[in-house]
Formats: C-alpha cells, structure tokens, sequence
C-alpha cells in the first residue's frame, strides 16, 4: 500500500467516490466525524499549497523528505531503541524548565514534515491555540499540544545532536514485522530487523493485546517526551502522556494497523489521540502567533502540571 494522501474535502458524493480506494474514503469518513466534535475548520492545504501529509505530490521538499525516511527505517532497529531508551531514560542531559525548552526548540526546523518549514516553536504555539480555541475548558489538552514536540530537542548540540532520523518523522514499532501502512514502507527491505525470524512475524516479541506500553516504538522525541514527563512526576492525565508518547504513530491512529497489540486502556487514549492529531496536523501555517500575548496562560499551565525545573 502507498501512502495515504489526506484529502480534506467533505464532500464524498457521485462519481468521485468510484476513484477513491477505501482508504482514502475511510479517512474522509474519520474527518468528517473529527470535524464535528471541535469546531476546527480543516483548510485545503498545506503552507506549500498541498493537501497535508501527501508524500507523492511533486514539492520542494519531497525527495528530502523521502530520504530522510529511507534513511529512518534503514537504521531504527529493535536493539537500536532499546540502547537509546536506555540512555534517556537516565534524564542526565539537561536541567530546564518547559518554557525554556520551548526556547530551545526555535533553532529547528522537522525535516520529515512535507507540511511545514517553519522553526518548532511556531508549530507548538499553533497547535495549542487551535486546542484552546476549540476545548476551552480542556487545559490539560491545551499543554499536551505546547509540549508535545518538545523531545526533538534531541537534535540540540547539548544533547549530543541527534541526527534527525532518530529524532523526527512517523514512528512505528519494532519487534515485530513492519507494517505496509507506514510511509516509505519499501525501505524497510534494508533493515535488518526485516530478515531477522524474531522480529519479522506479526507479533514478533509481543503477544496478542498485550498493552502499547510493552511496545518498543522506534526512538524518537514521542517517546523520550513521554519519559521526560512521567518521570518528573507530571500531573497531566493518563491521555495527555498517550497523546505525547504515540502522536507520531500515524500506522495506528491513521490506518488502524497494530491494534492487535492494543488493550483496552489504549483505547481510551486513542480517542484522545485522533481528536489531537488533526490540530497538530492542521493547524500548521505560516501564520505566526504573537508569543508574548499568549505566554502568561502557557506559564500558568506549566507552572500547574510541570513546577519548576526538569531533569532532561
Ligand atoms: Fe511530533
Ligand atoms: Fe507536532
């Protein structure tokens, strides 16, 4: 299967529909439904002038982007996370605050987003007030968003300057056969992990419904940010951490693939999980929010949910 092309056009009717996979019709189908339950108008394009997350389209950005994800899957194999989740997992590289991460962030542009050049901390900011517009009364969502890129401050020289394939783009898990649903699925042919018999079934290390939170995803700022709040003792709930931890896993909350290893609590996080996607997907633009205005509130937030310094 190629990539799903986003169409965000709400009318499905008459011949169009003969010329759609079901894929595509599927992903409608879910827009439409999201789209009702927030207010959020979805635009028709991207800040290039596409359909978002459309990876065939010719644009300035296609073939680095394809490269860059011919070079992520050549390289996240199972015991390549588990040794990065391990390092990270000690939080010995940094001690800061969340609004000075945020700071930290704006030097750098996510190289595998066909959507949008812009420095991280444009998309943050975007991101939460297009939450905040449409869940007023939701704060602990209205964080979620301004953090939840926050670990791809790995690519930060202080954190040793991760290169970007191990820090940026869709995540997956690995253990267990890769899954035709993620993007560039054709270069897995290159990973070692694809020819390896423990990992190349489809439950691999894993057994049936036995919970995300068993699963090693492949390593990125999902999973490290996921780390960096629970273990600073955060008090945002349990959704806030599954929206943190899996919002780059598009293979399960685009395509329904892998839900074979979900249980019944991972349920409940998804729902939360696809209601944030399409702000952290749609939102992005080249218009800029005016950081200073919007500052003070995301300080309150912090301030509640993340007091003080974190270890990083
Ligand atoms: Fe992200
Ligand atoms: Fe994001």
């Amino acid at each position: 299967m190629t990539v799903i092309v986003q169409e965000p056009t709400l009318s499905v009717e008459g011949n169009d529909l003969e010329n759609k996979t079901n894929n595509v019709f599927e992903e409608e189908e879910e827009n439409l439904e999201l789209k009702l339950d927030g207010g959020f108008v979805v635009p028709d394009n991207n800040a290039f002038g596409h359909s978002f997350r459309d990876y065939e389209k010719e644009s300035e950005r296609k073939d680095s982007v394809e490269q860059f994800y011919r070079t992520q899957h050549i390289n996240q194999t199972y015991e390549f996370a588990v040794e990065k989740k391990e390092e990270y997992a000690k939080l010995q590289k940094a001690v800061m605050s969340i609004w000075e991460c945020c700071e930290l962030l704006n030097e750098f542009v996510d190289e595998s987003d066909p959507d949008l050049d812009e420095p991280q901390i444009e998309h943050l900011l975007q991101t939460a007030e297009a939450v905040r517009r449409d869940y007023p009364n939701e704060d602990w969502l209205h964080l979620t968003a301004l953090i939840h890129d926050l670990g791809k401050v790995m690519l930060h020289p202080s954190f040793g300057g991760e290169p970007q394939w191990c820090v940026v783009g869709d995540t997956f898990p690995l253990g267990c056969a890769f899954n035709d649903a993620i993007v560039h699925h054709q270069y897995f042919k290159e990973n070692p992990d694809y020819y390896n018999p423990k990992y190349n079934t489809k439950l691999g290390v894993y057994s049936e419904n036995c919970g995300l939170d068993k699963v090693t995803m492949s390593w990125g700022h999902d999973e490290y940010m996921y780390l960096v709040a629970k273990d600073n003792k955060t008090t945002l709930p349990y959704a806030g951490l599954f929206i943190i931890r899996f919002h780059s896993f598009y293979a399960l909350h685009r395509s329904n693939a892998y839900t074979y290893l979900m249980n019944e609590e991972d349920e409940e996080g998804l729902k939360w999980l696809r209601i944030f996607n399409k702000y952290d997907l749609y939102s992005k633009s080249k218009v800029k929010i005016n950081q200073e205005e919007v500052k003070p509130y995301y300080m309150s937030l912090i301030e509640k949910y993340f007091p003080g310094k974190l270890r990083w």
